[in-house]
C-alpha cells in the first residue's frame, strides 16, 4: 500500500512537472541551414546556442522559465526560411536567433516583424537587412559594406594590384559582397572578369578557363565554402595558380577540406579577429569546444547572439516583443566577443574586419586596416 501511494505521488508530480515545463518554457527559435551543404554553418549555430540555452537553464531559467530552443532548417533555401519563419512565430517563439544567409534572413525578416517579435542574426552580413527600417532586426556580426571595403584595401595598399577578375553566387550576399568590395577597388583596379555562378553547380572549369585568358593576378569571390573550395581546387587543375580571396561564407575548416590544403594555401579572407586571442572569449572557447568539437567562425557569434536575446528578455521582464525589442536597443551587452552594442538600425557599432590567410591547412590573421 506504501509503495502504491508513493508510486502515484511519484507519478502525479512528474504529470505535474511536465505540465509545468511546458507552460513554464520560453521559447527562442534557432534558423539556419542544419542540412545539406552547409550544413556545417546550422550545426555552429546550433552548438553556440545550445551551450548558452544550458547555462542559463542551469541557473534557472529567465523569469522563472526554462528556456526551449526551436530549432529549424531553412536549407539556405530563401521561401524556406519564409516557412521555418512562419512556423516558429506560430509555435510562440518570443525570439529568433537567424537566420544564416542573407538571402534567408531577409525575408525571414519580413514574418518576425509582422508577427511582432525580435531576430538576431549571427552572421547575415547584406546591409539591406538593417536597411528596412524593421525595429526588431539586428545583427552581432558585421556588415559586408565594412568587411568589401577592407578587402579592398587590402588588395589594392598591400597587394598593390592591377588586375582582378570578380566572380560571385547570384546570392543576396554573394553579389552583395562581390559588389561591394568591386565598389571600393573599380578607381585602382582593372576589373578583367565579373560574372555570377550557380550556387550547387560542382563545375567551374568553364568560368575559370575564361578566367585564366583574362590573366588576372587574383580571384575574388563572394559565396560560400562549398563553391569556393570547389573553384579554388579546379582553378589549381587548369594551372590557374593565382591568390583566390573571398570573405566570412568561406572562412571555415571545410572550405580547406574540399579545395584540399595545398590548392588553398595562400588563400586571402575577411573576418573578424580571431576569437580564440579575446580574453573575454576564452570561457567560451573551452566550453565549447570540450562539449562539441572547435568552434566554426560563427559559434561565438551565436552564442552571444542568445546571451543578448534572454539578457533583454530578462532586463525586460516579459517575452512582449515590443518591450524586448526597446531593451535590445537600450542595452549594452557584455558578450564573449566582448562589449556589444546596437545602433538605431539594429547593426553593432564596431565591426573590425581584418584579412585572414590559409598556412599548412589552417587560417591565421594576416592584415589588419
Ligand atoms: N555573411 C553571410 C551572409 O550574409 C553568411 O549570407
Amino acid at each position: 500500500m506504501e509503495k502504491l501511494i508513493l508510486f502515484s505521488l511519484v507519478v502525479s508530480a512528474l504529470i505535474f512537472s511536465g505540465c509545468q515545463k511546458k507552460e513554464d518554457a520560453i521559447k527562442i527559435g534557432v534558423a539556419g541551414p542544419m542540412t545539406g551543404d552547409q550544413a556545417k554553418m546550422g550545426t555552429d549555430f546550433k552548438n553556440g546556442i545550445t551551450l548558452a540555452v544550458e547555462e542559463w537553464n542551469s541557473k534557472g531559467g529567465v523569469l522563472g522559465k526554462k528556456i526551449i530552443a526551436l530549432v529549424e532548417d531553412d536549407q539556405h533555401d530563401p521561401k524556406q526560411a519564409v516557412s521555418v519563419a512562419n512556423k516558429l512565430v506560430n509555435a510562440g517563439a518570443a525570439g529568433v536567433i537567424g537566420h544564416f544567409n542573407s538571402s534567408c534572413s531577409i525575408p525571414a525578416s519580413d514574418v518576425y516583424n509582422r508577427a511582432g517579435i525580435p531576430m538576431i542574426t549571427p552572421a547575415s552580413t547584406n546591409p539591406q537587412l538593417t536597411e528596412k527600417g524593421y525595429s526588431g532586426v539586428f545583427r552581432v556580426c558585421g556588415r559586408d559594406d565594412q568587411q568589401g571595403k577592407v578587402g579592398a584595401e587590402f588588395v589594392i595598399n598591400n597587394l598593390k594590384l592591377k588586375k582582378i577578375a570578380v566572380i560571385h553566387d547570384k546570392t543576396t550576399y554573394g553579389q552583395g559582397l562581390a559588389d561591394e568590395f568591386k565598389k571600393f577597388v573599380k578607381k585602382n583596379i582593372d576589373i578583367v572578369y565579373y560574372s555570377g555562378i550557380i550556387q550547387g553547380d560542382k563545375d567551374f572549369k568553364t568560368v575559370l578557363t575564361s578566367i585564366k585568358e583574362k590573366k588576372p593576378e587574383l580571384i575574388y569571390f563572394g559565396g560560400i565554402y562549398p563553391e569556393a573550395g570547389l573553384l579554388v581546387k579546379q582553378a589549381r587543375e587548369l594551372g590557374l595558380d593565382i591568390p583566390f580571396m573571398s570573405g566570412d561564407g568561406t572562412i571555415d575548416p571545410k572550405f580547406i577540406e574540399i579545395a584540399g590544403a595545398k590548392a588553398a594555401e595562400g588563400t586571402y579572407l575577411t573576418f573578424s579577429p580571431d576569437a580564440k586571442k579575446i580574453s573575454t572569449a576564452k570561457k567560451f572557447v573551452e566550453d565549447y569546444e570540450k562539449k562539441f568539437e572547435e568552434i566554426g567562425p560563427y559559434s561565438i557569434y551565436a552564442y552571444d547572439a542568445t546571451n543578448i536575446m534572454l539578457s533583454a528578455i530578462k532586463e525586460a521582464a516579459t517575452t512582449n516583443g515590443k518591450a524586448v525589442i526597446e531593451k535590445l536597443h537600450s542595452m549594452e551587452f557584455g558578450g564573449a566577443l566582448g562589449k556589444i552594442k546596437f545602433d538605431k538600425k539594429g547593426d553593432v557599432t564596431v565591426a573590425p574586419y581584418v584579412v585572414w590567410t590559409t598556412k599548412d591547412g589552417k587560417f591565421e590573421e594576416f592584415w589588419k586596416p
